[in-house]
Formats: structure tokens, C-alpha cells, sequence
């Protein structure tokens, strides 16, 4: 049987998700988190706040609120993603050896590209849903970095093989959880040192704003991201992190809702014609779908790529064709957008035909119809 859930027992992740940001001003009685905007403190105040560069009262409540989610002991918020992965980079030593999934965001790639090209450090690229390939590509690395569900074609990396893979060689595991979020998947349960969100996507939810976070359970690696950020100057802004902190409150009911849209737009994809290819881990018939459900612990994420049998400008037509899909990047929006992933410079290696879909919360039917229509309008539907 189970316990009953005393007054001392944890709440729910749907409940958290809501109060985590709760906030009460004891003054006041106010429960909004204050919007702290000031760019330095009076030396005298209680908290030894200095100078907003360093710290700000608004993105220690999101810093929390997201550590809490993820079962991290501390976070770091960042003037976005980017700036987030940048810091964790940064924690590899001079000519150290990073090995990435290949199945990576773009811009972690790039960026990736770059520093090696530098001579700052060596990159590997991996399938990181082959353990075998992962544990032969970490010998002597000093980070392995993966995402939990792969941007764009949505791979499922073993995460508990990975760490372990990982901790063998010293290497420490750092997971980009943006797709994913904690609701659906908790990298440090499973072992990951750092986990990475872009919070532009999900956690902000309204395409309205730019920021990333640094969870973890290590002080040390805490408070070396914190000193990057302070002397690098990677600090979100005061804005961002209240909208941030806003629409986390709503992430459990916009994701449930996104993720049904997902599961049911991806089945009925995979039954038209001019799809050759649906990758979704929540479909049966995906080769990670067993992965996907023993990791994940409610439902598969509200991204989807397919695969037109269409050339690249037949695509773009598509793309543009629909009328309540916007024809835009970026992804975790309450509304939906899908783009072909080709457009961009490192991605050329997917096949001119690839969509990815940011499945938003609007009627699911709707959606599909759309997506249909804009099939026709491209030529490409029976
Ligand atoms: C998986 C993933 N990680 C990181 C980033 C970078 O985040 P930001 O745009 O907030 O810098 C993105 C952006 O698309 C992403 O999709």
C-alpha cells in the first residue's frame, strides 16, 4: 500500500512545478516573485548583494524553482542556452576532449566546431544511442554531452549507460534537457554532473523570452559556473527571468497538452503518403520506443521531425503553405512551429526533406488539417 502523503512527504512534480515559484513578501502579502531590477545594492543590505552582474534576487527564485525540478542541490541562470552550454565547455581543461551526441542542437555544434578549430579542445562526434560507440569514444575525454531527447531527430541516449560510460574514464556527463524538460526526464537521477536547458523553449513557453540554466549536484562545478558567468559577463537579464519564473508555473498543463497533440499528430503522420519517415520516440514502432518508456515518465515530448519524399524547395513550400503553423525556428511555444531543418548552416547532412515540429496546445485537429492543406498547396498530398 502506499503511504499516505503526510505533511512531510515531498508534493508532486505538478505541484512544485506551480508553488516552486510561488513566492510570499512577508511585508506585503504579495505572492507575484518580485521583478528586482536594480543594477547594484546598497553594501549595507542583509544579503551581501553587491553588484547585479553578480547576483539578482529574481534569478536566484528561477535558479531554485529549476534545481528543485530537476533534483539538483544548485542552479545558474544565463543570458541564454548558448551561454549556458559556453560555461560548461569552459569547464574542460585546455586541449581536453569533448565528446558530443551527433544528434546535437546546431548551435552547441558550432560552437563546438569552432573552439576545436581553435586548438581549445578535441571533439568527437557520437551515436550516442550506441553505448558501444559511447564507451570506445570517452576513453580520456573530459565531458560527454548529450541531449535527452536529440535536436532534431529526436535520439533517446541510454542516459544511465552514458554516465556510467562517462564516470569509467573521469569524464563527466552533461545533458541538455531543453526538450525534454524535468517533468518528462531528470538526467541527474540518472546519473548525469550537469544538466542544460535552454529556457527560451519550455520553460519560458511564449517565444518571449531568451535565457538558459546550469542545474547540478556539485557545488565545486556550482560555483566555478557561477564565477564564468560573473567574469564573463553571461548574465540574464532581470525581465527574462521573471518571465521565465511565470511560465513555469504553467509548464506541467502547456507540456501534457503539447505532448498529447505530439502523440496523436505523430500517428497520424505516419499515414500519410507523402511522409516517408516520422521520428518520435512515442510511436510503437520507433526503434527507442522501449528506451523512451522505461526513461521517460510522462510521455514522449511535443517535438516531431518528418521526412517529405520532397527536394528542399518543394519543402520550403510546404513550410510555407501552413496557416496556423508558423514557418519559424525555435521550439516549446504554446504555439506551434515547424521548419525545414536543412536551412541551416550544420545542418546540411539531414535530408532536404526534414520538418521539425513544435507541436503548440491549440486543437489537435486543427493542426493536422493545416499540415494537410499545406501538403496539397506543395503538391506533395495523396
Ligand atoms: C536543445 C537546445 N539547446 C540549446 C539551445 C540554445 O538555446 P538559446 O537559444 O536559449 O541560446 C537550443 C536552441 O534552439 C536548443 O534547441
Amino acid at each position: 500500500m502506499e503511504e499516505p502523503a503526510g505533511p512531510t512527504s515531498r508534493a508532486a512534480i505538478s505541484t512544485r512545478v506551480v508553488q516552486g515559484s510561488q513566492f510570499l513578501d512577508e511585508q506585503t502579502g504579495a505572492l507575484a516573485p518580485p521583478l528586482v531590477v536594480s543594477a547594484t545594492f546598497n553594501h549595507a543590505n542583509p544579503q551581501g548583494l553587491s553588484y547585479g552582474r553578480d547576483h539578482n534576487p529574481t534569478w536566484t527564485l528561477l535558479e531554485r524553482a529549476v534545481a528543485d525540478l530537476e533534483e539538483a542541490t544548485d542552479g545558474v541562470a544565463f543570458s541564454s542556452g548558448m551561454a549556458g552550454v559556453a560555461a560548461v565547455l569552459e569547464l574542460v581543461p585546455d586541449r581536453g576532449v569533448v565528446v558530443l551526441a551527433r544528434d546535437s542542437y546546431t548551435g552547441s555544434r558550432l560552437l563546438l566546431r569552432d573552439l576545436a578549430g581553435q586548438g581549445r579542445c578535441e571533439v568527437r562526434l557520437v551515436d550516442a544511442t550506441d553505448l558501444t560507440a559511447v564507451t570506445a569514444a570517452v576513453e580520456g575525454a573530459a565531458l560527454l554531452f548529450v541531449e535527452t531527447l536529440g535536436n532534431p531527430l529526436l535520439s533517446v541516449p541510454d542516459l544511465l549507460g552514458c554516465s556510467r560510460a562517462a564516470h569509467a574514464q573521469g569524464a563527466l556527463l552533461a545533458v541538455d534537457n531543453t526538450l525534454a524538460t524535468p517533468l518528462l526526464c531528470r538526467p541527474l537521477e540518472l546519473g548525469a554532473d550537469l544538466v542544460v536547458h535552454s529556457a527560451s523553449k519550455y520553460i519560458g513557453g511564449h517565444d518571449d523570452l531568451i535565457l538558459g540554466l546550469v542545474l547540478t549536484r556539485a557545488t565545486e562545478l556550482a560555483e566555478r559556473l557561477r564565477h564564468l558567468r560573473t567574469s564573463r559577463g553571461g548574465c540574464p537579464g532581470q525581465l527574462e527571468a521573471w518571465l521565465a519564473l511565470r511560465g513555469l508555473r504553467t509548464l506541467d498543463v502547456r507540456l501534457r497538452r503539447q505532448t498529447e497533440n505530439a502523440s496523436w499528430l505523430a500517428g497520424r503522420l505516419a499515414q500519410r503518403g507523402a511522409v516517408s519517415r516520422v521520428h518520435y520516440p512515442g510511436l510503437a514502432e520507433h526503434h527507442q520506443h522501449a528506451l523512451a518508456k522505461s526513461r521517460f515518465s510522462s510521455g514522449f515530448g511535443a517535438m516531431i521531425s518528418i521526412e517529405l519524399e520532397a527536394d528542399a524547395a518543394t519543402t520550403e513550400r510546404f513550410c510555407s503553405a501552413t496557416r496556423i503553423w508558423a514557418n519559424a525556428t525555435s521550439l516549446g511555444s504554446v504555439g506551434s512551429l515547424l521548419e525545414r531543418r536543412g536551412r541551416w548552416e550544420g545542418e546540411e547532412y539531414l535530408p532536404a526533406g526534414l520538418v521539425r515540429l513544435s507541436v503548440g496546445i491549440e486543437d489537435r485537429a486543427d493542426l493536422l488539417s493545416d499540415l494537410d492543406q499545406a501538403l496539397s498547396a506543395a503538391g506533395l498530398a495523396g
